[in-house]
């Protein structure tokens, strides 16, 4: 499959001050990618500047395996779909004028999440957390785009939600969206993920197929996300076998 979106050597951070080294990372037509990382990793930064929202500092990202400054929804209008970590539900209006806002059909959202027919005139406030992103989600997969970026799209929400949600974006990429998910709980991510990427300190550490990430779920739990390697201040060591 080709590859969709890519970066070579970037570093980007805030007030030129870089807060992510040397990131390579690379996403495929097809294939669901997980940016996996602890609190302050350096996940949000990277997927704000694969998105053209923040300039890169050294390196570059790339578009078709084209290098590109312009943020991507101006770029690749409608092929494009971005779930920033605040959730985007506008909540003054039903869930059905919300999908009409993204231009998708409430047919086609019910498609993907039968369960929001009994809400589609329910305003967006009144929704569920998991009602919500799943509108939220239809309205960005519902236009089948070329790309999706999805930061922690599960946040504070139940076991089976979030299964729901990953199960959509399976069956986007399932049909050749190139998507990059952004989560800080391992577990779940892998149950749908082809390819692994782990983040600490601002650097990617672990570059995994979804299947050697399995295998090392209690490596990447313990020496990446857990509280310990926070509270150490990363100072924590790769986990034996090392990164990849
Ligand atoms: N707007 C900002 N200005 C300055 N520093 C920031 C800003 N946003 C995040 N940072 C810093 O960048 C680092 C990485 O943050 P972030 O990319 O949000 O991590 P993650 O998404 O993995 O939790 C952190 O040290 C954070 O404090
Ligand atoms: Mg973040």
């Amino acid at each position: 499959m080709n590859t969709l979106l890519q970066t070579r050597g970037l570093s980007a951070g805030y007030g030129g001050q870089p807060v992510v080294h040397d990131i390579e990372i690379e996403v495929r037509e097809g294939e669901i990618v997980a940016l996996l990382g602890a609190n302050g990793a350096g996940k949000t930064t990277t997927l704000l500047t694969m998105a053209g929202e923040l300039p890169t500092i050294a390196g570059e990202v790339l578009l078709d395996g084209k290098p590109t400054k312009a943020p991507l929804h101006r770029r690749a209008r409608n092929g494009f779909g971005y779930i920033t970590e605040e959730r985007s539900v506008f909540m003054g209006l039903s869930a059905r004028d919300n999908l009409r806002c993204g231009g998708v059909s409430p047919e086609k959202a019910l498609e993907l999440f039968p369960e929001l027919e009994r809400c589609m005139d329910t305003r967006g406030g009144l929704l569920s957390g998991g009602e919500q992103q799943m509108l939220t989600l239809a309205r960005a997969i519902g236009r089948k785009p070329r790309l999706l970026l999805a930061d922690e799209l599960s946040m504070g929400l139940a076991p089976l939600v979030v299964d729901r949600l990953l199960k959509a974006v399976r069956s986007a990429a399932d049909t050749g969206t190139a998507v990059l998910i952004v989560e800080q709980y391992a577990r779940k991510a892998l149950k749908y993920a082809d390819r692994v990427y782990v983040m600490r300190g601002g650097r990617i550490e672990m570059d995994l197929s979804a299947d050697q990430a399995r295998g090392r779920l209690a490596d990447i739990e313990a020496a990446y996300l857990s509280t310990a390697a926070l509270a150490s201040n990363g100072n924590v060591k790769p986990a034996a076998g090392g990164a990849a």
